[in-house]
């Protein structure tokens, strides 16, 4: 099947901005609370009071096939889990690498972020691995302009943590947003330089490297959305929803500490 990748209109965009600028504000809001001895559903639960009170929808929550559809209104793995971790009565403890991931409709478009948390005393290796990370999607969104490739970003991502010898993530990419959920293209954290599709104005994707402290695999846990790392070593993960202009990237999720 193939999946037609939206050019959006500045109207559009302006709207996707919204949507995407209230998904940060989201995680700038819960940046305080994440402390040990935290449960991770005393957070999805202000997270999602925050989104519904900005006359927002969460979007992960029912999100996906019907008979196991998402339940919470955010993401939060931690540690060895790479994405989706489902919120529950798991306390945050003193040293954990916590992901949360948030995605808000607003007036009907959708924002997706992402940012990884250091809990109290991480060790050295969570410190590098969650900055390499960083560094990556940042080094990727340098990457993106009207005219450059997708294969550009991949490896703009893989070149550099691989450099710090770490892994990517290869069973999950980023993709298309805005309209939709998940959209094409597809938006691998890996690759060849000039390989894969067209980058063009007016696009919209996430950019979102999920990078492994051991081997890339990942394995999905009983509960059918937690993915953990195959060898259970470290995994951090940044995301922005960018849109593409004639010479670079907006980064639409960008918020005072972003
Ligand atoms: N926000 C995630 C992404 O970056 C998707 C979460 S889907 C869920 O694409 F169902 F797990 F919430
Ligand atoms: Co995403
Ligand atoms: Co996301």
């Amino acid at each position: 099947m193939t999946r037609l990748v939206y050019i959006k209109t500045k109207n559009q965009i302006d709207k996707i901005r919204l949507s995407s600028r209230l998904a940060a504000q989201t995680l700038d809001m819960i940046t305080p609370h994440v402390k040990p001895g935290i449960t991770t559903l005393a957070l999805d639960k202000m997270i999602h009071k925050f989104i519904v009170d900005h006359n927002a929808i969460p979007a992960t929550l029912g999100y996906g096939p019907k008979r196991s559809p998402f339940p919470n209104s955010s993401c939060i793995s931690i540690n060895d889990e790479v994405v989706h971790g489902i919120p529950g009565s798991r306390k945050l403890q003193d040293g954990d690498l916590v992901k949360i991931d948030v995605t808000t409709i607003l007036d009907g478009f959708y924002g997706d972020t992402a940012r990884t948390y250091l809990v109290g005393d991480v060790c050295d290796e969570g410190v590098r691995l969650c900055e390499a990370t960083k560094e990556s999607l940042d080094l990727a969104i340098k990457e993106v302009k009207n005219g450059a490739r997708l294969g550009d970003i991949g490896h703009a991502i893989q070149s550099h943590v691989e450099a710090c010898g770490f892994s990517v993530v290869r069973y999950f990419v980023g993709h298309g947003v805005g309209i939709e959920f998940h959209e094409a293209p597809n938006v691998p954290h890996f690759g060849d330089k000039g390989s894969g599709k067209r980058i063009k104005t007016g696009m919209v994707f996430t950019i979102e490297p999920m990078i492994n402290a051991g081997v890339h695999e990942v394995e999905i846990l009983d509960d059918g959305w937690t993915a953990v790392t195959a060898d259970g070593k470290l995994s951090a993960q940044f995301e922005h929803t960018v849109a593409v202009t004639d010479d670079g990237a907006e980064i639409l999720t960008l918020s005072k500490y972003s």
